[in-house]
């Protein structure tokens, strides 16, 4: 017998957030959510119909667009996770791209488009057992959560690693540019009004900067442990 408990998984751009969180619910049997992906998923739609675009936002048409904005995740039995649907097209890879990475903390920083996705997310893990990465998991969506991890990673580290991962996939970038888009964004996402990335009190930083990702695993498994041990 364990107690079953919520995992928050906060912390910068590229920092192995996701990788970890999915292998960790896989260990548990927990459901994953990757927030990112929502956020996103939202910022696609808007680019899609030219609302945002490098240097332009249009904050005005997106909230009226909003009500037809349905995001949400499809079990897939071979991956063993959901995967992220807009509007019930499977958007998991155009998401990923350096265009949608360079427009995302625009979307991410209005408060309405936050207000719609923490609910959702809030209603997903609201019988527990679920490993949730994001910004503000800890600080906001579950500030209950049993066990809070922050995943820090120097910047360059950090672009490295997400360099290394879009040339694999074929993407043509260079590494300058996504060290830009890292530091770009950490910088958005740090200092927006609404739901910043703060580090919550009770959180466990965790900077894998020269952590392999079977030690990291280890570690959060021990973390684990020790909460959901019955006492
Ligand atoms: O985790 P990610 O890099 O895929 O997230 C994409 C963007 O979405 C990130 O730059 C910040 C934003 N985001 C957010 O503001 N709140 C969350 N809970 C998750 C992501």
């Amino acid at each position: 017998m364990s107690k079953k408990i919520t995992i928050a998984i906060d912390g910068y751009s590229s920092t192995g957030k996701s990788t970890v969180a999915k292998q960790i619910a896989k260990q548990l049997g927990y459901i994953y959510v990757d927030t990112g992906a929502m956020y996103r998923a939202v910022t696609l739609y808007a680019m899609r119909k030219v609302m945002v675009t490098d240097d332009r936002l249009s904050e005005e048409a997106l909230l009226r667009h909003l009500p037809f904005i349905n995001v949400n995740f499809k079990f897939d039995e071979d991956l063993g996770y959901g995967v992220i649907h807009l509007n019930n097209e499977n958007v998991e890879k155009e998401i990923r791209l350096m265009d949608v990475s360079n427009n995302v903390s625009k979307v991410a920083a209005i408060p309405k488009v936050r207000e719609m996705l923490v609910a959702q997310q809030q209603k997903m893990g609201e019988n527990g057992e679920v490993v949730m990465d994001g910004r503000d998991i800890g600080t906001v969506v579950f500030p209950n959560a049993e066990l809070k991890l922050f995943m820090t990673a120097s910047a360059e580290k950090r672009a490295e690693r997400r360099y290394t991962e879009l040339k694999e996939k074929g993407n043509e970038v260079t590494y300058e540019e996504v060290l830009k888009n890292v530091e770009d964004r950490d910088h958005l996402d740090s200092t927006r009004e609404t739901s910043p990335l703060v580090k919550a009190d009770d959180a466990i930083e965790i900077d894998n900067t020269n952590l392999t990702r079977e030690d990291q695993f280890d570690k959060i498994m021990a973390l684990i442990s020790e909460k959901t041990a019955v006492k």
